[in-house]
């Protein structure tokens, strides 16, 4: 064979394994930085999330706890003060009274450790800012709830702040002090069972630029 064909051999195979390369790695200008697996099991957890009220017996290793409180504190914060504070509970004896004195959180009685979020008033922003603790105390509570099921929990965001029984209740319960206010109980333990999530898409609840009540879907 002439020295000419062995160089046109050689050049079709470079172009054959450049284009391979290039197919399986994607085009370079891709506007997507994030790997689609990464983004879809992110995406994925927070769509399968739903209320897991029934438990089974199995316990929560400290590690994983450990994980779902490092996943709560990683919510972002106004003005980064972190007002969280966080009651872990895996005192079965409280766990059942709060079963017991509360119609809304039975479940508590099965859970395996509950998880009684708190805001520090007085390490918030000054004046109105204040308030601000229940939005960072809210997101940390839903990055708890979007880990545990990431991790195979099952867990209930159970409403305590603003209202005034239950505060009062739970912070005599939890011997808080005054500037300690708990705002959710998040019951935690593995399902008892398969759980379905709601669908709770609705397009009706958008609007783009400016709210109008004759809302045509076209101005999109
Ligand atoms: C502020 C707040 C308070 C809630 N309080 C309770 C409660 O006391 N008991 C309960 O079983 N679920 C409670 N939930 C859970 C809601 O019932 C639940 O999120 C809602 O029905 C939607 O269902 P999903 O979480 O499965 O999507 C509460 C949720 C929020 C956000």
């Amino acid at each position: 064979m002439k020295n000419s064909s062995y160089l046109i051999i050689l050049l079709a195979l470079g172009l054959v394994f450049t284009s391979y390369k290039w197919i399986s790695s994607g085009s370079s200008d891709s506007a997507d930085p994030v790997p689609a697996n990464v983004q879809s099991s992110t995406i994925s957890d927070i769509m399968t999330r739903t209320s897991v009220r029934a438990y089974s017996d199995r316990d929560i290793s400290e590690n994983t706890m450990d994980t779902l409180l490092h996943a709560a504190m990683a919510a972002p914060s106004a003005a980064n003060k972190q007002p969280w504070r966080i009651v872990v509970i895996n005192d079965k004896k409280i766990l059942d009274t709060i079963g017991e004195r509360f119609s809304s959180m039975t479940m508590a009685k099965q859970a395996r450790r509950a998880v009684v979020m708190c805001g520090d008033t007085t390490v918030t922003l000054p004046g109105l800012g204040t308030e601000y603790w229940i939005q960072d105390v809210s997101a940390a509570t839903e990055n708890l709830l979007i880990a545990a099921h990431a991790m195979g929990l099952g867990a209930v965001w159970c409403g305590i702040y603003p209202m005034p029984e239950r505060v009062s209740e739970f912070s005599e319960l939890l011997k808080l002090p005054n500037h300690i206010i708990p705002m959710a109980c998040v019951c935690l333990g593995y399902p008892a069972a398969e759980t379905t999530p709601k669908d709770k898409w609705n397009p009706q609840h958008i609007r783009y630029n400016q709210w109008r009540r004759d809302y045509p879907r076209e101005i999109r």
